[in-house]
């Protein structure tokens, strides 16, 4: 077994970042090899994303790239994992390319899948087959083993920093959104599971915590005694020493816990004040249409409790344009909230119709593709405007960042580059920030003075590394 070698490619959220660590963790423990070359590997897997038409496309291409591959390499596995292996499932074995197909319920049997198509060199697939329904014991149970085993070895995608699963699934059913289908009902995880998985990350030096769920401010634990929310596991994790940092996403606006959940951010330093919050859009009759269960003025209610409760507090959100039916009074109502929410930050969608889902199944497609590329455009001309006066407050002020390692483009003009390393850091509220420094402090979490900002960016001097 030693001799196989995995490459793994991965698409889409953060939920599937880490199944890939989780992943690649239990392969290197059940004996396999990684490597970054696809020309090297044995086995390639790509681990995949349903949520827009775009991200499958790029999937099916690599497929038809790999089948190509596989002429002169006939003896190469290729295995689809996550959400487009559980919505297409037989569809997808039925790839020239493909060998194995399994969900995000079943990586805990990846190795297997792997040993039996090279033995048997047979086709595998592993998917649940009614997946609205909730997981039998031993699933739920297999997954658990399967996180606790893997999360403390995985491979960090971010120095010192490690994402950590607090929810599978979710119930919430927007219109349209896959998710739903592909990851089954809700399940929230023993408070203790995940409190012990983060004391292991943190004896191993991480500092920063990222809590994730698809909803995951309607986390729930019934633990017989008491039940657990979100707000407690984050005073929980607040109480873990070498622990720094804690986020958390994504959240539905809802008014469940929502008061606990601000109160531990505002009475604890470590929780970062940060608030992805996505409102989709700002026209009630299409938040209606979306299965939203709020309106555009309500969830501004909800914001300005926010920042009453955590004054420092940033905001992000996700919206799509585009849906169904989306007139130009509806976007520019969608504009309007945009322009009020003050948003640090916002990522815009076009609206594409998935397969299954009620909006795909009930309402026409209708907004013209031109029209969703101008709305988008729009839309986010309007976040940078806002974006970059809220950055321009930064200006001349020191903060504290966590540095991510090396800056990938380099941001720094000229006469502003010194010619050290430049790095690139985030700040607690998930700000982008691009320094100078002599040491390589990746990792680490440093002091820096902000000299110039841009909508995007911060850019900034190193006042003091911290540790
Ligand atoms: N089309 C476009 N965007 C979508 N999203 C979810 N489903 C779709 C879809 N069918 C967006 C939402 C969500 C983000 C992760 O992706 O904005 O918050
Ligand atoms: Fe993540 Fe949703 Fe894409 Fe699955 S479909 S990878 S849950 S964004």
């Amino acid at each position: 077994m030693n001799a196989i070698k995995v490459h793994i490619k991965s698409f889409g959220c953060q939920m599937n970042k880490l199944d890939t660590n989780l992943v690649s963790a239990s392969l290197t423990q059940a004996g396999f090899t990684l490597t970054e070359s696809v020309k090297d590997a044995n086995v390639v897997l790509i681990n995949t994303c349903s949520v827009r038409e775009h991200a499958e496309q790029r999937v099916i291409s690599h497929l038809g790239h790999l089948k190509h591959i596989k002429q002169t390499m006939p003896d190469l596995i290729v295995g689809v994992i996550g959400c487009m292996a559980q919505r297409l499932g037989r569809e997808l074995l039925e790839h020239q390319a493909v060998n194995i197909v399994c969900g995000p319920a079943q990586i805990p049997q990846i190795s297997a899948l792997i040993a039996e198509a090279i033995e048997n060199n047979k086709k595998e697939l592993a998917v649940t087959d009614n997946i609205r329904r909730p997981a039998p014991h031993q699933d739920t149970d297999a997954l658990e083993k399967f996180e606790s085993a893997c999360a403390v070895t995985q491979k960090q995608s971010i120095p010192a920093q490690a994402f950590v699963r607090i929810m599978r699934g979710c119930n919430k059913f927007c219109t349209y959104c896959i998710v739903p289908y592909v990851r089954g009902p809700e399940v929230s995880r023993p408070p203790q599971a995940i409190i012990d998985q983060i004391k292991k990350l943190a004896d191993a030096g991480t500092k920063q915590v990222t809590l994730l769920g698809q909803a995951v401010n309607s986390y729930q634990y019934n633990a017989g005694d008491k039940t657990y929310s979100l707000a407690d596991i984050l005073a929980k994790t607040a109480q873990i020493d070498g622990i720094e940092w804690i986020k958390f996403v994504t959240n539905y606006p809802s008014e469940k816990y929502f008061d606990e959940i601000l109160k531990v951010m505002a009475d604890s330093p470590k929780v970062c004040p940060y608030l992805h919050i996505p409102a989709q859009s700002g026209s009630d009759r299409i938040l209606k249409a979306m299965n939203r269960q709020y309106t555009a003025d309500w969830y501004l209610g909800l914001l300005e409790r926010a920042r009453q409760i955590v004054p420092q507090i940033a905001v992000a959100a996700d919206f799509i344009v585009g849906f169904p039916g989306e007139t130009d009074e509806d976007f520019n109502a969608t504009v309007e909230l945009v322009e009020k929410a003050r948003y640090r930050n916002c990522f815009v969608f076009k609206y594409s119709p998935r397969p299954g889902t009620a909006s795909e199944k009930k309402l026409e497609d209708t907004v013209p593709a031109e029209t969703k590329q101008a709305r988008n455009t729009r839309l986010l001309q309007v976040q940078e405007k806002i974006s970059e006066d809220l950055n321009r407050d930064f200006l001349g002020k020191t903060v504290r960042v966590l540095v991510e390692g090396p800056s990938k483009k380099p941001h720094l003009n000229a006469a502003e580059n010194d010619g050290n390393p430049q790095l690139a850091a985030r700040t607690a509220t998930d700000q982008i920030v691009v320094f100078n420094a002599q040491q390589n402090l990746t990792g680490r979490f440093a002091k820096v003075k902000i000299t110039k900002t841009a909508p995007l960016t911060l850019f900034a001097q190193l006042t003091e590394p911290l540790e």
